[in-house]
């Protein structure tokens, strides 16, 4: 058991820790809201969605490409509608023009399962990204199919046989 006085101490010593220092709250930066911009949306959303359509494509998991074309699809629409205008150029028709046509290729290939239509659409895809990255002036970003999965803890192989 403690005694009184030690309590007494104690007390002081944790009132003391929790107390926060006014000069911390003074000081610190009022928290921003999040607002990323459009290279980080590519690298955050776009890149990623891109990849595991291909990945999709690699095992023929076609209920997971049919997802996985689905949240590129709607990526591609959330970057429009955050960064419609980059440096002056129409982001959003950008994108609406040149992803549109190959997206949808990519969806009938899904619903048919063809393999052969699939890779067709997905190196039209990928040669979109290409040609608007040209025609905004960022064409030393190169997208390519991938030849690997760096998503070490999700599986990609169809579930059903
Ligand atoms: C509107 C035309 C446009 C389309 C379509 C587009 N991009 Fe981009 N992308 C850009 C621009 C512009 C940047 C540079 C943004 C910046 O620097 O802030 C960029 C940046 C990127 C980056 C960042 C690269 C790095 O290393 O910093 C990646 C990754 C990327 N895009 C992937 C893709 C993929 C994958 C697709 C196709 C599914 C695609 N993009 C389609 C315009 C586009």
């Amino acid at each position: 058991m403690p005694s009184r006085c030690q309590s007494a101490v104690l007390a002081v010593i944790v009132a003391a820790t929790l107390t926060p220092s006014a000069a911390v709250g003074q000081n610190a930066p009022a928290p921003q809201p999040f607002r990323p911009g459009l290279g980080d949306l590519m690298t955050m959303l776009v890149q990623p969605r891109h990849l595991k359509v291909g990945l999709a494509g690699m095992e023929r998991n076609w209920d997971y490409a049919g997802h996985a074309v689905h949240e590129l699809e709607e990526s591609l629409e959330k970057v429009a509608k955050t960064v419609p205008k980059w440096r002056d150029m129409d982001i959003a028709g950008l994108i609406e023009g040149s992803t549109k046509a190959p997206i949808e290729a990519l969806e009938e290939a899904v619903k048919a399962k063809n393999i052969a239509r699939f890779n067709e659409a997905y190196t039209q895809l990928t040669a979109a990204c290409n040609a608007c990255h040209q025609s905004t002036k960022v064409g030393m970003i190169v997208i390519q199919a991938p030849k690997s999965s760096p998503f070490a803890n999700q599986d990609f192989r169809p579930t059903k046989p």
